[in-house]
């Protein structure tokens, strides 16, 4: 029964800390090109323009310890085209200073980092009129704070405008999804998790026990993966 399973059990969790952004978000098409492979970001050019905006709201998510949440992003530009476009960054800091071994400037791209997400400006109904608009976005806790680039130029040649203020998670660091497995043998099970804390900052472990009775800790061990463990040079 599951009860005399749970009682031979014996907990073998780990922790891995992920803390990649650019790689993984997103869906393939149909025709087996990745969305965010369109985006010719190494070559993205940075043109902050002062008469064009874009905002976030809320800046604070999951407040109650909600792990995805909605966004507003509005936006305004002079002159509106069908090439413009919002993308959505993590960490939220993606300008050249976070460049690896650069500092902004001489040759190189501009812009180091990939956005998760992006969606056209004229997607918002008025945009093409009025030059303003409002999209949501749905983002997930992934441990990093959110930036929103304004972008002109298209997907293939783009110019950033506008940067947006950063929202964050109230806990960004929160363990999150949790995943269950048999362990190596038949009365072991791993519990797995993800979350933001370094081994010097937070002592992970699990607690466990049948309901009613005294729980058991069961010490987690932590392997953190950066984006270098995951991307190489491609895409870091
Ligand atoms: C919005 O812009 C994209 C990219 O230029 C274009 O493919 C699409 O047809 C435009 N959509 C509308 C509704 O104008
Ligand atoms: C890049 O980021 C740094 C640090 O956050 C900031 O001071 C600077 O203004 C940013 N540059 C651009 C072009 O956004
Ligand atoms: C705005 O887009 C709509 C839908 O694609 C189109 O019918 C309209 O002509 C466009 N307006 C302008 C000013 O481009």
């Amino acid at each position: 029964s599951e009860q005399a399973d749970m009682r031979g059990a014996r907990l073998a969790p780990c922790l891995p800390l992920l803390l990649l952004a650019a790689c993984w978000a997103g869906r393939a098409d149909g025709h087996g090109v990745h969305p965010l492979s369109r985006i010719a970001i190494h070559r993205a050019r940075v043109a902050l323009d002062a008469s064009a905006a874009v905002r976030a709201s809320p800046k604070l998510l999951g407040s109650r310890g909600e792990d995805t949440a909605w966004v507003t992003v509005e936006f305004k530009i002079p002159r509106a085209s069908d090439g413009d476009w919002i993308g959505v960054f993590s960490p939220s800091n993606f300008n050249a200073s976070t460049c690896p071994g650069s500092h902004g400037s001489g040759p190189g791209p501009a812009i180091c980092s990939a956005p998760i997400k992006y969606q056209f400006a004229n997607y918002s109904s008025v945009y093409n009129r009025s030059g303003t608009g409002a999209l949501k976005f749905q983002l997930i806790n992934q441990r990093q704070d959110f930036s929103f680039g304004f972008f002109t130029g298209g997907l293939s040649n783009p110019a950033l405008v506008a940067v947006s203020n950063r929202i964050v998670f109230a806990n960004p660091k929160a363990p999150v999804y949790p995943r269950l497995a048999l362990g190596k043998t038949w009365n072991e099970m791993t519990v797995t998790w993800t979350s933001g804390y370094g081994i010097s900052e937070a002592h992970p472990f699990v607690e466990w026990g049948m309901k009613g009775s005294h729980p058991v800790h069961a010490p987690a061990d932590t392997v953190t993966f950066g984006r270098e463990s995951l991307c190489g040079r491609t895409c870091s």
